[in-house]
């Protein structure tokens, strides 16, 4: 459509066009109702069905097992990085009420400013001790400050010190800010070392998979207990958080307060969400209906198996860009753990983002600024982004190179 640019951004985010089309219809007159989908009752059938049809394209998309449930809520992954603790500390308390709170591990897996943050609310709210397992910035090589690696779990150089009997075991599939994600090749040294997690059949490992949901499959996902994400990625606008719960960690909360486990607000219990099939309150009618549009493009397509590929050779056009403009672009992160949605890097020379940006932004290209707390660039190639819009993004940075090696060579002239 006309007037529309090519959004890099990294969420909300860009989303197919035909399904913008398709849902200005359903914003007017959602199924043949007269009524508007931001109208109707959430109680609809209409409605009901509607969000029945989200939750099937999920569970075969992602092939999601029987015994995980798929519930929706509001809140974003930030009150995820609360509900979780809530939650999974009374399923703890449950199955061992005779601890006390210091002898409840939350193991923390650090790659990134997100996992920090989740770290950082399960301190807050207490309850438990927090565990971090790794913090990856002991292992950057450039200056023990940034997060740019997944750290080693090799034989010889295992960085991951997880807990024997923890609450929870918390790690961020892909951290958005700092463009660094867990290898989707198991055998890579970057991959999440499963391997060396503590041997249980009921293991309460936490996936935040905010922005790589729906890009390509999840590796070891019937051994999750949660998998949660927002929308507003790489499936629909913001105001939808999907929550893949393995039952058992769908407990009774209020029989764990009375055994002294913190009380948990009503709407952030998982139990309320599954006994009322998402619907205890208010849902986010019109996130859900997009979400479901999307969902149904990408069967269309050829599911997730299309998307992965194209989403592997996006990537890879971009940083194999990156690494040929000899030296004007720096990627940030080390190779085996450069994130497929988030490519982070700098431009080299004083005002050099300024113009990179400037110059994207006059061809319609926009949304590459990086994260106020990192600086650089960072471009967001979510599942809307075609390979065709990868190309031209790629076309214009091989010729931005050649203008910043002319300036180079005219200033040292
Ligand atoms: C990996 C990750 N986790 C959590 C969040 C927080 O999500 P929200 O802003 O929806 O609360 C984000 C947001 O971008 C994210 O990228």
């Amino acid at each position: 459509m006309e007037g529309r640019s090519i959004n890099f951004g990294a969420g909300p985010s860009a989303l197919p066009e035909d399904v913008l089309q398709e849902a200005a219809k359903g914003l007017l007159n959602f199924e043949g109702t007269g009524i508007g989908i931001a109208e109707i009752s959430h109680r609809s059938k209409e409605f009901g069905a509607c969000l029945s049809k989200l939750e099937s394209h999920i569970r075969t998309l992602l092939d999601v097992p029987q015994t995980h449930s798929i519930l929706f809520t509001q809140g974003g992954g930030s009150a995820q990085f609360s509900a979780i603790v809530l939650n999974l500390l009374a399923r703890h308390r449950l199955l061992h009420p005779e601890l006390k709170d210091e002898e409840r591990v939350m193991d923390y897996v650090i790659t990134g400013s997100w996992s920090q943050k989740a770290a950082a609310e399960a301190r807050r709210l207490g309850g438990g001790k927090v565990n971090v397992v790794v913090d990856s910035r002991e292992f950057s090589t450039k200056d023990k400050k940034s997060f740019d690696n997944i750290p080693p779990h090799g034989d010889n150089n295992n960085a991951y010190k997880f807990s024997p009997d923890p609450a929870l075991i918390f790690y961020c599939e892909n951290e958005t800010v700092d463009g660094v994600q867990f290898a989707h090749d198991q055998a890579s040294p970057a991959s999440f070392p499963f391997h060396r997690l503590p041997q249980s059949a009921l293991l309460p490992l936490v996936g935040d998979h905010s922005s790589s949901f729906m890009s390509r499959s999840i590796p070891h996902l019937a051994d999750h207990a949660v998998i949660y994400a927002g929308a507003q990625k790489n499936i629909g606008p913001a105001g939808l958080t999907i929550i893949i719960v393995r039952q058992d960690c769908i407990v009774d909360v209020d029989a764990a307060a009375k055994l002294g486990a913190s009380p948990v607000p009503i709407t952030m219990s998982y139990k309320t969400l599954a006994d009322h099939g998402s619907l205890y309150n208010t849902p986010s009618t019109l996130a859900i209906y997009v979400a479901g549009l999307v969902l149904q493009r990408m069967k269309n397509m050829g599911g997730l198996e299309y998307y992965e590929n194209v989403n592997r050779a996006k990537q890879a056009k971009l940083y194999n860009a990156i690494e040929e403009s000899e030296g004007i672009l720096r990627r940030k992160v080390r190779e085996d753990a450069g994130s497929w949605m988030n490519v982070v890097f700098d431009v080299a020379g004083d005002g050099a983002d300024t113009r990179f940006i400037a110059g994207a932004d006059k061809l319609g290209m926009k949304a590459m600024k990086g994260h106020r707390s990192a600086g650089g660039i960072r471009v967001s190639l979510y599942n809307a982004i075609s390979e065709k819009e990868t190309d031209q993004l790629i076309e214009y940075i091989k010729e931005f190179v050649r203008q910043e090696k002319g300036r180079v060579a005219s200033e040292a002239a």
